[in-house]
This record gives structure tokens, sequence and C-alpha cells, in this order.
């Protein structure tokens, strides 16, 4: 596998500027309000103490596809359980793709999401992969505006915290063949949330998987669909029994180069302030947060470079000095630094196990923007509330 600066990023989707307005988007969305929503006792309860993805808020957004009707349906209603046929494909042949995003309170109390654009173009992107039929992007974007403002009370303005949206598209059809199936749901939930990792920003550990892989060449990698995930659950337990708290995968066609985390991509600060992360070879989830992160490093003038990044070159660098910092990011665990590095025969320890300088200041200009508490020169911030 080459060196691939040339393998730079190919999504972008539409800012905030070139997007309509959500009231209008959310109302292709019309709400039927949950009729028992949670009590206000309940509610105060859950918001109090935010721990991720564990509770869920009063309505959903469903639409659903088949090859005669296109999408249709489209409404936010109650959230409560599915009914779903034990034949439906999802459950079998795991056609199904998903997305991850926040929604912010600012401290005016408006609300916002970062980059919905993006994600909309990457679920199409998915959706195209895995032979799903790509839902228009401003029906992604106006199906999150219609639960948040549905959902408002959600919306947490703790530090740390946000209203995590997840997006999802699944197979309903009831058949046993083995094809692209013929109906579609699509569906947001929503959930309120604090930090991914509970200790907040500070230095995780990771395990690097020597006899796993998450994908292979060809393969689902580039798309947010849930096999990967599962790929990487059993490397991740056995990272958990060992002691670390993350895994990072290798690429399987030579085992020898960093490709990513069970669900965050990685990144290499060197000591001369040069910034790199493993290129975009297909085999790597494009990340919201990774192309951010790209953007305000080129912005601030440094040194990045989308490229090959071979493990015992790392691991040599890491102990020379020549590596400074490590971190990992993604839109549910923000940035968050590495603070050790080990696998079979290694063991190493990065930036004495602390957050290092720029890993800060790039969680600060990041969170910054996300919070409307500096400015947003890429549009990247889309008024919801
Ligand atoms: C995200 O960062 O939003 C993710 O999807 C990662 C993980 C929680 C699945």
């Amino acid at each position: 596998m080459s060196t691939s600066s040339d393998q730079v990023a190919t999504l972008s989707g539409l800012s905030a500027a070139e997007l309509r307005g959500a009231g209008e988007l959310a109302a292709r969305f019309p709400l039927t309000p949950n009729a028992e929503p949670a009590t206000a006792a309940s509610h105060a309860e859950i918001m109090g103490d935010l721990t991720f993805g564990v509770a869920h808020t009063d309505h959903m957004v469903r639409a659903a596809w088949t090859p005669q009707e296109g999408w249709h349906g489209h409404r936010t209603e109650a959230y409560g359980p599915l009914t779903l046929s034990p034949a439906a494909a999802v459950l079998h042949y795991g056609q199904e793709i998903f997305e991850g995003l926040k929604a912010y309170r600012h401290a005016d109390g408006s609300v916002w999401t970062f980059r919905p654009g993006f994600n909309a173009a990457r679920f199409a992107a998915s959706a195209r992969r895995l032979a799903m039929p790509p839902l228009p992007e401003e029906d992604f974007v106006g199906s999150l505006a219609a639960l948040v403002a549905a959902d408002e009370r959600w919306v947490p303005d703790a530090e740390g915290s946000s209203l995590y949206l997840r997006p999802l598209m699944i197979a309903t059809e009831p058949f046993l063949g083995v094809r692209a199936a013929h109906q579609m749901e699509y569906l947001v939930i929503a959930s309120p949330v604090g930090p991914y990792f509970a200790h907040g920003f500070e230095p995780v550990s990771i395990w690097v998987a020597q006899d796993y892989h998450r994908v292979g060449p060809g393969g689902l990698g580039a798309a947010k669909t849930g096999g990967n995930y599962a790929a990487s659950l059993l490397p991740q337990q056995d990272a958990y029994d060992k002691g670390f708290e993350q895994v990072c995968f290798l690429d399987a066609a030579t085992s020898t180069q960093l490709e990513e985390l069970g669900g965050m991509n990685v990144f290499v600060v060197d000591a001369d302030g040069t910034v790199r992360t493993p290129a975009l070879t297909g085999t790597i989830l494009e990340g919201g947060t990774r192309s951010s992160i790209l953007q305000l490093l080129r912005d601030a003038g440094r040194t990045v470079r989308e490229e090959t990044i071979v493990l015992s070159e790392l691991l040599d660098q890491i102990r020379s000095g020549e590596v400074a910092e490590t971190f990992a990011c993604g839109t549910a665990a923000v940035i968050t630094p590495i603070g050790r590095l080990a696998g079979e025969g290694f063991d190493v320890t990065v930036a004495d196990g602390r957050p290092g300088p720029v890993t800060t200041e790039l969680y600060t200009a990041l969170t910054d923007i996300q919070l409307g508490r500096r400015a947003d020169p890429h549009d990247w911030m889309y008024r919801i509330v």
C-alpha cells in the first residue's frame, strides 16, 4: 500500500450556509407528540447524571422506502419499540448503516449541530456501499432538526454534555435470500450524553490488535455500518481484559500500518509540530472530527500529512521523542489523548501519559466552535432551535 498523500478527503457535504433553514427542513417530518413523555422528575434525574448512550428522549423520527414509493411516511413520533419481522434482512445479513452527531446548547440557550451536511453526505455514501437507497441530504438534516425541536428539553447545557443523535437505516424486507432488500426504514433516535470516556479529557490506553482486523481491502471499512463495529468487539473486549480502554487496528493486507480504533480515527503529532493521520485508503472511516481537525491545523499553518503510518516506525519515533503526542478523535469521543500504546512485545508511554499541548489546543478550538465560543469561519455550525 503506497503512502497516500494523494488520497485526500472525499466528503465535505453542504455547509450550514448552503442548507435551508432548520424550521423549513424539520417540517418535512411532522410531529405527533408523545402522549406519555418522561415526567419532570425522571427527566431531571436523567439530566443530572449523564453517561454515554444510556438514556433516550421522548421522540424518534421515521421514514420508509420501497422501490415503488421511494422515501415516504416521514414523521416524528413517540420513541418506542419497532415491529419487525424475524425474517427482516437486517437481522440476517446486516444491511444497516448509521451516523453519529451531536446537538449543543449555546450560552444564549440556542441549539446547534456540527456539520450535519458532512454526516448527510457520509450517510449517502454508506448507503451506496451497502446497496441501500440514499436519503436526500436535506431530508437527513431535516430529520435531525425535527427531532431536536421535538426533544429540545433533552439538550443538556453542562460542560462536556450534548444531545447525541443517532440516525440509522435498516433493511426491513422479510426475505431470506441474499440480495439487497426492497424495504428500508430510516430512523433517528437521540440520547443526552456526557463524555464518551467517563474520565473526560484524560489520556486513554490503547492495545494494538495484531491477530484481528476490522476490515479488509475492498470491504466496508469506509462505510459506517454495524458489521465493522461487530468485528471490533472481540478485540475490544480482549483489550479491556488486558486493562486497556480501546483497541487500535492495523491494515489487513500487511498488518504493519495503523488504521483506526474501534470507533475513532487516530493522529500523531511530531516533535517538530507536523501532524499526521492515516490516509483514507478505503479501509478507514472518514470521520467528521478527523476532517475538521485537518482543516483547523491547515488554518493554523501547520504541516499536515495524510499518509501511511507504520507501527514499528511509530514506536521508534515515540521512544526517541520524535513523536510527541498521539490522540484519537470522533464525534462521540471528541478529541482524546492517547497516553499509552501497547501490543504483543511492546508497551510505550506517550507524552509522559499526559495530554499534550497540540492535542489540548485542538480540543479547545473544536469545542469552542461547537459551543459558540469562537468564530466559525467554515460555516460548520447549523442552528436548529
Ligand atoms: C461516533 O463517534 O459518533 C461514533 O459513531 C463512534 C461510536 C460511538 C460508535
